[in-house]
């Protein structure tokens, strides 16, 4: 039963039993519908002084003309409170409905299918070849996943890519050293941390020997030919860089369904460039092609090199072409941080201007920037913190707060490594995505703040009382779950499928990691407050049943965003 909508429908009836009204439909009422901060007010309100100037009368007035109108059994009582209708809906009725829709849509409780026959593309994590995986990746890898899981869990196809940075001159230049001073082992065995210290040498001797750098632009040309050596060493080298990777994305529990790169578009450019020409969008300028965006307060998006190369934008619209043609996505999403905010502005631009109206089902997911406990990250100062670093310390350090706090748990290597990495991962996407994070050990794994372990715990605690409990067989009586901290689950319970399509449509995994604290801090309340294990067997079946349907929707929210529930720690 959806009690907004049904006492939505009891108004809109009042409202032309009392004054003949018939300009608000339902749903109309439905969303000025509010639910008040506390159930002491009601379940749900309804403020009548948009009406006012309607009906010309007054607020309070209102309310009470539409009190007397109503009349609903599922409805234990309504106030007319200085021109608000407060609803008390019939708690135990409420109980029961919310509890059976959880109970019999268990793990799919708050998802749907409306996302069926419809692609999503998500392009996130992104990374570079011959680059470490740092921090700064953390949380387009994370808002991605968790991205992922939210629109499948809707129904939709989701096409994760990793659209690896796999193109650029930088790659000839390894190829160079490697051919200079290389050995094949050193590589093998030292992965990218030693590509990374062939390419610094490179620059070194090549700050001395000018001519290193043309030895490193034919590299370089000679991969853009499909020169079979220079590919396969640069195969290699692409092979060895997500051969790490793929530890990393392991311990977080990440997949893709494509690793189609920059590289991979470099055949894909000419058909869109030649139908910018026949547009006549492209204009040149000293020898460079680019299409002039002036009108839009944009500098032009270069994507032609007077030398004819292409450019980071040429590759994204191929891709873009690409992955339209192949996918037929309904949305495109980049997640990718706001420092390219105006290389996906000039983008999409430039397909609207093509005339192609899918580009409105294309959106670049924006995120802030990550520091490290108080340190801005920076490559070049030698202040980077790599992620395989940063999950083993999480790990380790989980496994210490057990050792201390649960010494008897039987796997504590397991569960460390469920708190530890979920406590990252929480602690990443706790905050509206668009704001700058400072990554801080003390504040993720903080058991009572609002992090992965505390609502990891709290799933765990209610996995226990379930243990306990055992069978218990009675018929329960919902009665019993009248009181404010039992309805204060409840209703949370309620609001789960509607945050699930809050989040989904801003693209805010936020919102379903705040919702799991909530919904672990009025479990938890719940827990302290009322006597679940309950002599009377009625009673208790009740309250099992809120404490299975509190269990499972927290887990559903972590699972939603990337983080394991365990059962135990
Ligand atoms: N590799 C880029 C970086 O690390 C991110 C690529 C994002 N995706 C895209 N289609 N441009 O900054």
């Amino acid at each position: 039963m959806d009690f907004r909508m049904s006492i939505a429908s009891e108004i809109a009836s009042a409202l032309e039993k009392a004054f003949n009204d018939t300009s608000l439909t339902p749903e109309s009422i439905a969303q000025m519908m509010e639910v008040p901060p506390d159930t002491a007010m009601g379940d749900y309100a309804f403020p009548c002084f948009r009406l006012a100037k309607v009906l010309r009368k007054a607020p309070p007035m209102i309310a009470d003309a539409l009190k007397a109108a109503i009349d609903a059994p599922f409805l234990k009582e309504v106030q007319s409170v200085k021109g608000y209708l407060n609803f008390f809906i019939n708690r135990a009725t409420y109980a029961a409905e919310i509890l059976r829709a959880v109970r019999e849509q268990g793990e799919n409780y708050g998802g749907g299918n409306e996302g069926e026959g419809k692609t999503i593309c998500l392009d996130y994590s992104s990374i570079n070849i011959a680059k470490r995986f740092h921090i700064g990746h953390l949380s387009t890898t994370m808002i991605g996943n968790a991205l992922y899981r939210m629109y499948s869990f809707l129904g939709y196809k989701c096409v994760g890519i990793n659209h690896l940075g796999d193109y650029g001159t930088q790659f000839g230049k390894m190829i160079a050293a490697y051919k200079l001073w290389g050995k094949k082992e050193e590589i093998e065995q030292g992965g990218v941390d030693a590509m990374v210290s062939l390419y610094v040498k490179f620059d070194q001797e090549a700050q001395k020997d000018e001519s290193l750098n043309d030895l490193g632009r034919a590299w370089f040309k000679k991969i853009e030919d499909g020169d079979e050596e220079a590919l396969e060493i640069f195969n290699w080298f692409k092979s060895v860089t997500l051969k790490d990777a793929e530890r990393v994305y392991n311990m977080l529990g990440v997949k893709f369904d494509s690793y189609a790169g920059e590289s991979f578009y470099i055949d894909k450019m000419a058909p869109v460039l030649d139908e910018l020409r026949e547009k006549n969008l492209l204009v040149e300028s000293d020898g460079a092609q680019m299409v002039d965006l002036k009108d839009y307060n944009m500098p032009p998006c270069l994507l032609l090199r007077s030398d004819g190369a292409s450019l980071y934008h040429t590759r994204d619209l191929a891709a873009a072409f690409y992955r339209k043609n192949t996918y037929d996505f309904e949305k495109c999403l980049y997640v990718v941080a706001y420092q390219q905010d105006l290389h996906f502005k000039q983008l999409f631009k430039v397909i609207e201007l093509m005339g192609h109206d899918w580009v409105k089902g294309m959106e670049h997911v924006s995120f802030g920037m990550i520091s490290y406990e108080g340190q801005a990250l920076s490559t070049r100062k030698g202040h980077v913190v790599y992620l395989d670093d940063l999950l083993t310390r999480a790990v380790e350090k989980a496994r210490a707060i057990m050792d201390e706090k649960s010494p008897d748990l039987e796997d504590k290597d397991a569960a460390a490594k469920v708190v530890g990495i979920g406590s990252v991962i929480f602690f990443v996407l706790y905050n509206n995505r668009i704001k700058d994070i400072d990554f801080s050990w003390d504040r993720a794994l903080n058991f009572d703040g609002e992090t992965g372990p505390y609502v990891q715990y709290t799933h765990a605690r209610s996995c226990s009382v379930l243990r306990k409990a055992g069978e218990c067989d009675a018929q329960p009586d919902y009665e019993a779950l009248s009181g404010v901290d039992a309805q204060n689950v409840i209703r949370i319970l309620e609001q789960f499928p509607a945050t699930v399509r809050e989040a989904v449509d801003r693209n805010e995994p936020s919102m379903v990691t705040r919702y799991s604290v909530g919904l672990a801090q009025a479990f938890n309340k719940f827990y302290y407050e009322s006597r679940i294990l309950d002599d009377d067997m009625a009673a208790r079946a009740a309250k099992l049943e809120l404490t299975r349907a509190a269990r499972q929707t927290i887990a559903t929210a972590l699972n939603l965003i990337g983080v394991e529930a365990p059962e135990r720690m």
